[in-house]
């Protein structure tokens, strides 16, 4: 199964991308996560996208497509994958459009999660993961069971991401509805659109999610 998980900042991408790896046994494919990891290495990609990043702003195509041309040839994207983050502008879905016909694949769905803005912050600000094996938890929507110990691996320190300050949310906000929000027309034209409320529970989400792929499975 071939997906894209399209919302903003703080819609759940993740946190649904996570559970569609363990459910459906395919991989999550985070752009967010695969720039992060760049930036704490101190490559030179990530040397140019942390102030980019911290800005709230979008990473240039031209390096999230050499990213995800790069990532999607790994042998584990070969039995599917689940892109969490991109693409997110139209020539970034154009580039993913021709890389998928090159491969002579085809995308099953793009499932929108909708939610408002003013919800979005609350969930941000919230939000922490475990350093050990990136469990995200939240400080109200889900907590840990047992006070700071993580639920999947036992470990006890937890971070929160540079660009997850209420500053920094608005301006990502910015660019998902001037830059991203373009690219849903394109997937509805190609019949791929599954509309999820975004604003329901994460259990709700999840079953709303698992009933648009019983339809196009
Ligand atoms: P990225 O890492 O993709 O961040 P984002 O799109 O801003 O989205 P988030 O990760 O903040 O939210 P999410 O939808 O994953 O929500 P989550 O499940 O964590 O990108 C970061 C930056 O990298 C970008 O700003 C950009 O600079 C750069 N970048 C990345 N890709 C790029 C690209 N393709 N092109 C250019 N630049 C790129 O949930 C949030 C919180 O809410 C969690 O705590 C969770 O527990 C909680 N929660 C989740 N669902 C629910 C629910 N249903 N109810 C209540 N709480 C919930
Ligand atoms: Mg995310």
């Amino acid at each position: 199964m071939k997906l894209i998980l399209l919302g903003p900042p703080g819609a759940g991408k993740g946190t649904q991308a996570k559970r569609l790896e363990d459910r459906y046994g395919i991989v999550q494919i985070s752009t967010g996560d695969m720039l992060r990891a760049e930036v704490a290495a101190g490559s030179p990609v990530g040397k140019e996208a942390r102030a980019v990043m911290e800005a709230g702003q979008l990473v240039s195509d031209d390096i999230l497509v050499r990213m995800l041309a790069s990532r999607l040839a790994q042998p584990d994207a070969g039995k599917g994958f689940i892109l969490d983050g991109f693409p997110r502008t139209v020539p970034q879905a154009q580039a993913l459009d021709q890389m998928l016909e090159e491969k002579g694949l085809k995308l099953d769905a793009v499932i929108e999660l909708r939610v408002d803005d003013t919800a979005l912050t609350d969930r941000i600000a919230g939000r922490f993961t475990c350093s050990a094996c990136g469990a995200s938890y939240h400080d109200t929507f889900k907590q840990t069971a047992k006070i700071d110990i993580c639920d999947a691996c036992g470990a006890t320190t937890f971070t929160r991401r540079a660009d997850d300050n209420r500053e920094t949310v608005v301006a990502r906000l910015k660019a998902y509805h001037l830059q991203t929000a373009p690219i849903i027309p394109h997937y509805a034209a190609a019949g791929l659109l599954r509309v999820v409320d975004g604003l329901a529970g994460i259990g709700e989400v999840s079953r709303q999610i698992d009933a648009v792929l019983a339809t196009v499975r």
